[in-house]
Order: C-alpha cells, then structure tokens, then sequence
C-alpha cells in the first residue's frame, strides 16, 4: 500500500502532533497485545527499552517470547536461549540485535518466517531490500528507529514497511505510538535521517547536559547540584516548549531581555553560528555513518 508521511500521535493519543496534553503518565484502556505468537529475538539497551515502554503502557506481553543468547530472564516473560526452543511459529517476529549477529540469526530464522509471519527489524542500517533478500517468504517486513527514551514513552519512532496491508500496518502503528510520537515514512532514505536524528539525539542531548553541568560546576556550584540543574533546565524547556507550542526562537527571546546576562551568553553560541555547524557535522557524520553501514549489510546479503 501506499504510505504518508503520516504522523501517528504522541502519547497520549489524540490530540496535536506538534503539541503535549500532558506529560503525566497515562490511563489508557489496557488490553491491545501483542499478536500470538511474538517472538523478539535479541533483547539489549533498545530491546528492554521497548519492552519497559509497553509494560508502562500496560501492553499485554503474554503471547512475546525472547530469545536471547545469554537466556538472561526477564520477568514475567517467557525466555529462551535459542530459536529452535522459541516454539510455534510467529506471527510477528522483532529483531532487535545488532547488524553484526544479523549473519547469525538470519539461518535460524528463515524457515521460520513464512507467509504468516511479519519481520519488523530495529538494525539500524539494513534495509528492507537487504532484509527481503534474508526472508523471502516473510508476509512482510517492517523497519522501526525507535530511541532510548521509548522506555519512558517519550520516544520517537520512525516507521517503514513494504507488502503491508492496511490492517497490519495499524496494528503495529499502534503498538509503537504506545511508546511515543511515532510517524510512518513513504521512503525509506528519511528513515536513516530520523535515525541520525531522533535515534542517535539522546546521545547528542546527554552530551549537551554533561556540557551544561562542567560549565556550572566551572561557575561554583557542586557536581551534583550543576548536574541536576542542567538537567531539570533541559527537561523544563522541552516540556514548556512542548507544551506552549512556542518556536524555540520566540522562548529564547523571552528568556533574554536585551543587553542582559542571557544575551551576553547567546551571543558567543550564536557566533559564526557555531553550535549549528556543530550539530549540523555531528548529524552528518551520524548519517554517513549509517549509510556505511547498509552498504555492509547490503554486502553481506549478496554474499
Ligand atoms: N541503542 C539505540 O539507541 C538504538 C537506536 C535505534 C536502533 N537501534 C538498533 O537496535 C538494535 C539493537 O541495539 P542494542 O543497542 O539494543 O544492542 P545490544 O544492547 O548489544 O543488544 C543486542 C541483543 O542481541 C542479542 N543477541 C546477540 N546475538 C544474538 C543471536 N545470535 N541471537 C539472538 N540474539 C542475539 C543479545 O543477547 P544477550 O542479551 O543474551 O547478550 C542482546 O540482547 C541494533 O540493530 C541497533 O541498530 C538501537
């Protein structure tokens, strides 16, 4: 079928795209699961965190099984080493290893993933052409850049799918929006630039605070203190921003009263416009870097 550019929802559903209802937590009906049955094979750092935000979300994960080489438990969730002791087979499969073990779970898998079965991968990178080439029997595949922050479901995830039909591809709309603003793309190549954006951002953002706390720390103020101010200040400044639907020009502007002290400061960011020659390199790069990355894949799938 043919997708837009279509942007799901934050959560809670409903409302603005652009704008917060609140950032409480949510009461939404309980009950929409996962289809039966599920498979999610590798559960890492974005595994577990998609995995905490549909537990927050109250998403049932009766029918998920996790296949995961260290068979580290998670509770309440069925746990197994391999995939030949994973069971029936799955309806949706979610892969979420790293590119590199893709080599590895792709001999297991295959036979697996029949004309009942719907692939939604995580790998950074691999494209659906690459992935196809793995699973060619599979229903459909989906990929998903989901971030770090879908753990609190205050993610944002990028969707991209290929012989979806439409009931499908609600399906798994839904279950990601539990996890944040979520948007389906109609080409594939924004997907590796929201990747660069949203996927790696948090990076970026983390570095941001560490940067704000050293330099209060370099004013007076203890580690700890200058810590939790920067982040307080960065965390305050999205929800007001979210929230006002204010551009981020017009909120600076009203922190900066003319030839006072913020002014001085936005002066020397502003300068030669350093800092977005700086993020701007640093997304490149982050980019670049992605499209490497498929081109293994995309190697090693001709292999
Ligand atoms: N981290 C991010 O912010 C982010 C953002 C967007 C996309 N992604 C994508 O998400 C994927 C996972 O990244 P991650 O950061 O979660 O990696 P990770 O923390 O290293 O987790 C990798 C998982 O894969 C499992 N694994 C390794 N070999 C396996 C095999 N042969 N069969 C089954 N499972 C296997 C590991 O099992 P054990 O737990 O048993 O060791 C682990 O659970 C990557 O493809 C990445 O491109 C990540």
């Amino acid at each position: 079928m043919t997708q837009k550019d279509m942007k799901i929802s934050w959560v809670p559903q409903g409302g603005q795209a652009t704008k917060v209802q609140t950032l409480a937590p949510t009461t939404e009906p309980q009950g929409s699961g996962l289809p039966s049955p599920t498979w999610m094979v590798g559960c890492g750092n974005m595994g577990g965190a998609v995995l905490a935000g549909w537990r927050a979300a109250g998403v049932d994960l009766a029918a998920l099984t996790i296949i995961r080489p260290s068979g580290m438990p998670i509770e309440g969730i069925r746990t197994v080493k391999a995939l030949a002791d994973a069971g029936a087979t799955p309806k949706l499969v979610i892969l979420a290893v790293k590119p590199q073990s893709l080599e590895d779970v792709e001999g297991q898998l295959r036979s697996h993933a029949g004309s009942g079965t719907v692939i939604v991968s995580m790998l950074a990178g691999v494209t659906v052409a690459s992935l196809r080439k793995r699973f060619p029997e599979a229903a459909a595949i989906v990929r998903v850049i989901p971030n770090l922050p879908v753990a609190v479901r205050r993610g944002v995830i990028g969707l991209y799918g290929e012989s979806l039909d439409e009931v499908t591809q609600k399906q798994i709309g839904e279950l990601f929006a539990r996890l944040g603003y979520t948007i389906w793309l109609n080409d594939e190549a924004k997907l590796a630039a929201l990747g660069a954006l949203g996927g790696a951002g948090p990076a970026y953002v983390a570095r941001f605070v560490r940067a704000l706390a050293k330099a209060g720390e370099a004013q007076g103020l203890s580690s700890a203190t200058a810590a939790t101010i920067a982040l307080e200040t960065v965390f305050g400044t999205a929800w007001l921003a979210a929230s006002s639907g204010d551009t981020m020009d017009a909120l600076a502007t009203q922190v900066a009263s003319p030839n006072g002290t913020t002014e001085a400061g936005l002066a020397v960011m502003d300068r030669d416009s350093v800092l977005d020659q700086l993020v701007a390199v640093t997304i490149e790069a982050a980019a670049r870097r992605g499209a490497e990355l498929a081109e293994e894949a995309e190697a090693s799938s001709l292999a």
